[in-house]
C-alpha cells in the first residue's frame, strides 16, 4: 500500500515527463530527480537488503546510497541525483532479483 507522503511546496514549470517504475507509469516535470518523482507519487524506492523495511532515500544529495534504483538496462542509479528522462524504465531491484 502506498500513500503520498511528500507534496510539492511550489509547482515547477517544465515539460511533462512520463517514466515507468515497477511497470507503472508515473509523471514528473522535466528537471525533477527520480527520487522526487517517486516520492511525490507515494512510491518507496526499494526494500532494505537486510530486511523488508521500505527505503526512500536519506541524504538527498548522492552520499548515503540509500536510493538506488535499477534501470531497464540493468544499471544502478542514485534516484536523488538522477534527473527524470522521458520513457525511462526503472525498477526497485536489480535484474537478478527480478528474475527469481
Ligand atoms: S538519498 Fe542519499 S544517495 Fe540518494
Amino acid at each position: 500500500m502506498t500513500s503520498v507522503q511528500f507534496k510539492r511546496v511550489a509547482e515547477r514549470r517544465g515539460a511533462r515527463v512520463v517514466l515507468t517504475f515497477e511497470g507503472s507509469a508515473i509523471t514528473a516535470t522535466s528537471g525533477d530527480s527520480v527520487l522526487a518523482a517517486l516520492l511525490t507519487h507515494g512510491l518507496l524506492v526499494r526494500r532494505h537488503e537486510f530486511g523488508d523495511e521500505p527505503r526512500a532515500g536519506f541524504c538527498l544529495m548522492g552520499a548515503c546510497q540509500d536510493c538506488w534504483v535499477w534501470s531497464g538496462h540493468g544499471g544502478r542509479l542514485r534516484a536523488c541525483t538522477t534527473p527524470v528522462v522521458e520513457g525511462m524504465t526503472l525498477f526497485a531491484q536489480p535484474p537478478a532479483a527480478r528474475d527469481e
